[in-house]
């Protein structure tokens, strides 16, 4: 064979390869409807198992939120927000007009309390509370001054993005860590005493942690509280806030559920709610878990990998690992590793461990990479040139670079086609499209996927009407982008506890 030949045989292959891994990745209209089935299902076992620790089924936590801020909520409170990458400290003044202000102190988690595996809870929470104090120092001085006693104590509310088996609107234990943090004697342990405990051997008694709240919950709280409640599109008509929701570092969504539907909550809380007038109350879906025992859910081999060897929580939180932004990355470069093993890709490198250190390097390719690529349209693709250069140092052909924009679009469709099942299923669910004359829903969305990765809503608003709830249903959703959930949830959680 000719070098020409064999040149042409190898992009003929590599063009076959990546066809068939695309094919795999396509969702298709019927697999939609199986997987919005399983969710339904999946949701009401989920309500009535008690057991949300060990089972590999939805967690469906009950939040301790049986109400909705109508925005006239007012009042300072502080609140803390510890995310996959930041914990920020915040201050929020709520006006009581849909409007608030909020300051802010900001710090990237340092990596050795994700990745050393010999670091402890207290090593963690003495760091929060370290952040804490130097919040307090600048935005609250007169509590460290003298004579500060009179003072009465400040409320904080604290988002905690993970699973907790929460147990009142200030007390839970940790399910098991989600992301990257894999410290492994807070499995299991009360979340707010732990930092309590911390901010009092700080010198911070009075910081009071007063409420404990996910940031799915926050962002439906906070976006309620912002919403007036209309949509101007439909002349005026009062419209439901139905979810709240993260596709970011993770993802996961809450909405408000019957309390006489949540079956695992104990007999005499149901009743004592009841009694007291109570009647919803928001449930944390932690849909990052659904499907763990893969009955349903599409699944490549990447994704095997993916689960196996790059992260942290292997088994569980599949879902997620097809969805959110921390894992995208990660399955287009176990795709091309594969590719290159296949020998169809980088033929430069004569053997795996020639490849760059990068590229051999589990969640080195992060997300922002793929939203480059996604929408390259320069000669030659010649920005995916450069974006592959700097984050992996990968030289590209650009055949090579033509496959892996198809790579990249195949992931990002599964991922938000994907992502639309649980709004579909919720929606269907809770019959939220059928309540009122026209039935139109906001959803409360935050998260770095859903807000800067390009087309994914649109391809979640196709998914959606290709779902149960069709065409007709899909036109009735609203999908708003929630700031700053976290931090305003947690500060209207707080304000009422
Ligand atoms: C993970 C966490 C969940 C959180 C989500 C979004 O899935 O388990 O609690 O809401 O990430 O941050």
């Amino acid at each position: 064979m000719s070098f020409n030949e064999l040149h042409k045989a190898t992009e003929q292959a590599l063009t076959k390869a990546v066809d068939d891994i695309c094919d795999e990745f396509y969702i298709s209209d019927e697999k939609l409807q199986e997987l919005t089935d399983y969710f339904i299902e999946q949701m009401e076992e989920g309500l009535n198992k008690q057991d949300a620790t060990s089972s590999k089924g939805l967690p469906m936590i009950p939040s301790f939120v049986t109400g909705m801020p109508n925005g006239t909520e007012r009042g300072v409170v502080l609140a803390a927000d510890l995310g996959g990458t930041n914990f920020r400290v915040c201050s929020v003044k709520l006006n009581g007009d849909h409007t608030f202000q909020l300051e802010q102190m900001k710090s990237k988690i340092p990596d050795e309390l994700l990745d050393d595996e010999s670091v402890t809870s207290k090593d963690l929470f003495s760091y929060l509370s370290r952040r804490t104090m130097a919040f307090i120092k600048k935005y609250h001085p007169e509590y460290l001054a003298p004579n500060s006693e009179s003072l009465p104590p400040l409320k904080l509310g604290f988002t905690f993005s993970y699973p907790v088996n929460q147990t009142s609107l200030n007390s839970g234990c940790l399910i098991r860590w989600t992301k990257g943090f894999k410290i492994a004697d807070t499995v299991g342990k009360d979340i707010v005493e732990l930092y309590q405990n911390e901010l009092n051997a700080q010198g911070l008694p009075f910081v009071h942690v007063v409420a404990m709240t996910n940031d799915t919950v926050g962002t439906l709280l906070s976006h309620c509280y912002c919403s007036d409640n209309t949509d101007s599109l439909t002349s005026g008509d009062i419209t439901e806030v139905a979810i709240g929701c993260i596709y970011g570092t993770g993802t996961n969504g809450c909405y408000m559920e019957e309390i006489k539907n949540i079956k695992k909550l104990p007999e005499e809380d149901r009743k004592r709610l009841l009694d007291e007038g109570k009647t919803h109350m928001v449930i944390n879906t932690e849909w990052g878990s659904f499907d763990n025992n893969c009955k349903h859910l599409p699944t490549t081999k990447y994704d095997v990998e993916v689960d196996q060897k790059s992260s942290a929580n292997p088994g569980f939180h599949l879902f997620e690992k097809r969805v959110s932004g921390m894992y995208l990355g990660e399955i287009l470069r176990c795709i091309l590793v594969d590719l290159h093993d296949q020998g169809v890709m980088f033929n430069q490198y004569r053997s795996y461990d020639q490849l760059p250190q990068r590229l051999k390097s589990p969640l080195e390719l992060s997300s922002e990479v793929l939203s480059h690529i996604e929408i390259d349209d320069s000669k030659e693709l010649a920005e995916t040139e450069l974006s592959l250069l700097q984050s992996l140092r990968l030289p590209t052909t650009f055949a090579e670079r033509h496959s892996i924009q198809k790579l990249v679009r195949g992931i990002s469709h599964r991922s938000a086609y994907l992502a639309a099942i649980p709004i579909a299923a919720i929606l269907k669910k809770t019959n939220a499209l059928n309540k009122r004359y026209h039935g139109e829903v906001e959803i409360g969305c935050d998260g770095s996927v859903v807000e800067y990765y390009p087309g994914f809503r649109s391809m979640m608003r196709h998914a959606l009407a290709l779902s149960p709830i069709g065409a007709e249903g899909e036109r009735k959703v609203h999908l708003r982008i929630a700031k700053d959930g976290s931090g305003v949830g947690a500060a209207l959680c707080a304000l009422v506890a």
